[in-house]
């Protein structure tokens, strides 16, 4: 397993591109079942989540084809898909791959999905994705750990999201847009990676208003299209480097961002004396500088547009440098803070009380072999890596590659030092 080796202390200073959406890319990629057309998707992020999910439709037989290398776009074909099966092999190394039950059970009256299991942060059932379809009309057993739905068409029908749940909207947008009539979903998600797939399910034929709040109409339509769509930028990767930006700038562009979607990011960064800048001649670049001084400021993570749980650990790192007491509070995931006992290993100082992370800071932070529990709490540990003394070794490395496009290299190139070590390869 591949590990980083951080030496912090360097300031960063330069320009960083940031990607398209990995959170966007993999319902955009799972909608393309819905047509026998092909869909072409630009913007792709090069991550490893993107990766499973390619392999996940080729082994439905569907055609994924990239021009380039690494893929930076997919043109992807379900014209021939003779398995509508997700086998728990892919399941269980990527949770989204459950996204794929909507849009087969729609188009082939039949899908079957292995269920995922719990995650390092938290049980995450897909209960409510199954309430929904049954629903509009599915039936569906459990069977030897897999989810079976069968429908021969699926009707409209108002299913009201008891919790709000980001994929499960998803599934449930790209099941009901080939369903027969009206359906019509409340206390939908609101993030802007639902309003990117609904952008794309309109450019194939769909008919839908209201992503974006929380209700969604959707009036089915017996068939889609072919289409071509850009992913919006990433937002998460987009804060980690006002993060990294904030506690270890210099001075810091990032361009290609969407700074519209990172509003409660940006004004939590302010609060803590960041000086964040927008460019009036292009809305696609921000500019982050460090302050002399950072300061405390408490954070209860939310559904879209609150602040995300997503960016919890980056902040949680950033908080152990800031004057004062944050309170940080998860009230997403049950199990998100493995962090913050990770970052006290380096020096920090954190209390855990109940669902909340109580850091005093600032502490200097030493240098100490750490593990990385999940993709954003890998990313936390690298932004403090950044400013710890001496050198970090951050262990279990593929979780930040499922969902950060060359991490380190975006890092190294704005003047920070990580080397990955890959055992097997010669040093
Ligand atoms: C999406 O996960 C993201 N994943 C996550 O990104 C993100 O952390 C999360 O939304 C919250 O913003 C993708 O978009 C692929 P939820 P999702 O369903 O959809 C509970 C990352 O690092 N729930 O909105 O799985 C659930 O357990 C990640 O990129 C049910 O109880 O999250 C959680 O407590 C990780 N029953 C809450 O709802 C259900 O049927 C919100 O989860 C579904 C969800």
């Amino acid at each position: 397993m591949d590990q980083f080796k951080i030496r912090g202390g360097r300031k960063l200073n330069g320009e960083v591109r940031i990607s398209g959406a990995k959170n966007a890319a993999l319902p955009a990629m799972a909608a393309a079942l819905l047509t026998p057309e092909p869909v072409h998707l630009k913007n792709i992020p090069h991550v490893r989540d993107i990766i499973t999910m390619a392999k996940l439709l080729a082994h439905m037989r569907c055609r994924v084809e990239s021009p380039d290398i690494p893929p930076s776009a997919f043109v992807i074909q379900a014209e021939t898909v003779s398995l509508a099966e997700a086998p728990y092999e892919l399941v269980k190394t990527m949770r989204a791959s459950v996204l794929t039950l909507g849009p087969l059970l729609a188009r082939f009256g039949h899908a079957r999905v292995s269920l995922p299991g719990g995650c390092a942060i938290g049980a995450r059932p897909i209960d409510l994705h199954i309430q929904a379809l049954e629903k509009l009309g599915a039936t569906i057993s459990l069977d030897h750990g897999y989810v079976e739905a069968r429908a021969k068409r699926l009707r409209g029908a108002r299913f009201r999201f008891p919790k709000i749940t980001v994929t499960g909207t998803e599934n449930i947008l790209t099941a009901a847009v080939l369903a027969e009539g009206e359906t019509i979903l409340e206390n939908a998600a609101l993030e802007p990676e639902i309003v990117d797939l609904a952008e794309l399910l309109v450019k194939m034929g769909a008919k839908i208003e209201g992503a974006g709040t929380p209700t969604i109409r959707v009036e089915g339509v017996p068939e889609l299209h072919g289409a071509e769509h850009t992913i919006i930028p990433d937002r998460i990767e987009a804060g980690t480097f006002l993060v990294a930006g904030a506690m270890a700038g210099g001075e810091l562009t990032l361009t290609h961002c969407a700074p519209q979607h990172l509003g409660s990011v940006i004004a939590k960064l302010r609060e803590c004396g960041v000086d964040i800048r927008c460019n009036a001649d292009d809305p696609s670049i921000l500019r982050v500088r460090a302050p002399k001084r950072l300061v405390a400021a408490d954070v209860i993570t939310e559904e879209y547009p609150g602040f995300a749980t997503d960016m919890q650990a980056q902040f949680m790192a950033l908080a152990t440098q800031a004057e004062g007491v944050s309170r940080i509070c998860e009230t997403i995931f049950e199990n998100r803070m493995l962090h913050a006992v990770e970052l006290m290993r380096m020096g920090a100082n954190i209390k855990i009380e109940g669902n909340c992370a109580v850091v005093t800071g600032p502490t200097p932070l030493t240098g100490a072999p750490v593990t990385a529990s999940d993709l954003r709490a890998s990313a936390g540990l690298v932004l403090a890596a950044l400013v710890a003394n001496n050198t970090t070794t951050i262990d279990r490395v593929y979780h930040i590659d499922r969902g950060y496009e060359r991490i380190e290299e975006k890092l190294c190139d704005l003047g920070a030092s990580i080397e990955r070590i890959s055992p097997g390869r010669d040093a």
